[in-house]
């Protein structure tokens, strides 16, 4: 690969974004790349949590700024569509996901960490949505899933205004879920994926579809598809384990049945 580096230990699909010399600034190859080990690990039976980080002092600068300069509004058009399908995709994956941001997460790095389900940031991370200062505004869904994350206000400030914050002040607003040193970010993220990784896999992707789409969805089919999950989940061997180990004190083993 040309723009990431893959691997796979212990349960955990990395994806690190591999252009450090222009932090990991996202260009069409790195989108396409992105979509490919996505879908690679998103079939793998040996990746059970997949975690986005980059290489260098970034985790995502945003959108490469050099490739604008030759876009008109239809290949804009195209490559806005592009990004945000990308980013649509690893929001469905079925397996939890992880951003482990080590640096900056500006423009459409911060939109890729927007896509996962979790946002872990080193305390010397800074982030935001600085599209505006272009002339332009987020595309890769931030105008979407940032409001949807934080609400209105706190989303509006940040995307009209290309404010970088803190990674302190993104844990304040909710923004990222967990704030940690840069010496422990690795660690503090592994053994994060690893309470994910002790849960139903079953379990996890049925209620990570549910609260997705369920809450893109007026209140009664959210609901509906709520109880019709919880029902699906009784057709699997880890629900039987899970409530016969408690049943037995003991700790679940949950092989993914
Ligand atoms: N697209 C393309 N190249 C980018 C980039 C981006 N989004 N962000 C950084 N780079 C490149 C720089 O052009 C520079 O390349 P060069 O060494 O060939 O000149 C390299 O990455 C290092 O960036 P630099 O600006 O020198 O680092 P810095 O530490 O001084 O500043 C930032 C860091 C993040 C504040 C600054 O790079 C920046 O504002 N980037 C753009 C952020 C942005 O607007 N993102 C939204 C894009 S739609």
């Amino acid at each position: 690969m040309e723009t990431v580096e893959t691997k796979i230990e212990n349960g955990i699909g990395w994806i690190i974004l591999n252009r450090p010399d222009k932090l990991n600034a996202i260009n069409l190859k790195m989108l396409e790349e992105l979509e490919e080990v996505t879908k690679n690990f998103e079939e793998n039976n040996d990746v059970k949590i997949i975690i986005f980080t980059g290489n260098g002092k970034a985790f995502s600068a945003g959108a490469d700024i050099s490739q604008f300069k030759e876009l008109n509004s239809i290949s804009a058009w195209n490559f806005a569509k592009k990004g945000r399908r990308v980013m649509d995709y690893i929001e469905s994956v079925s397996k939890p996901t992880i951003a482990m941001i080590n640096g900056y997460a500006l423009g459409g790095g911060l939109e890729l960490a927007l896509a996962c389900d979790f946002r872990i940031a080193a305390e010397e991370a800074s982030l935001g949505l600085p599209e505006i200062n272009l002339g332009i505004y987020p595309g890769f869904g931030g105008t979407q899933r940032l409001v949807r994350a934080i609400g209105k206000a706190k989303a509006m400030e940040l995307m009209m205004t290309g404010d970088r914050i803190s990674a302190k002040e993104a844990e304040r607003i909710g923004l990222v879920n967990k704030v940690v040193s840069l010496s422990s970010l690795k660690e503090e993220t592994i053994k994060f994926a690893g309470k994910l990784m002790e849960k139903s896999p079953i379990a996890l992707a049925i209620l990570k579809h549910i609260i997705l789409y369920g809450n893109d969805s007026p209140l009664l089919d959210g609901l509906n598809m709520e109880s019709l999950g919880w029902g699906v989940a009784f057709s699997t061997e880890d629900e039987k384990e899970g409530v016969s180990a408690f049943l037995e004190k003991r700790k679940a083993v949950f092989k993914g049945k």
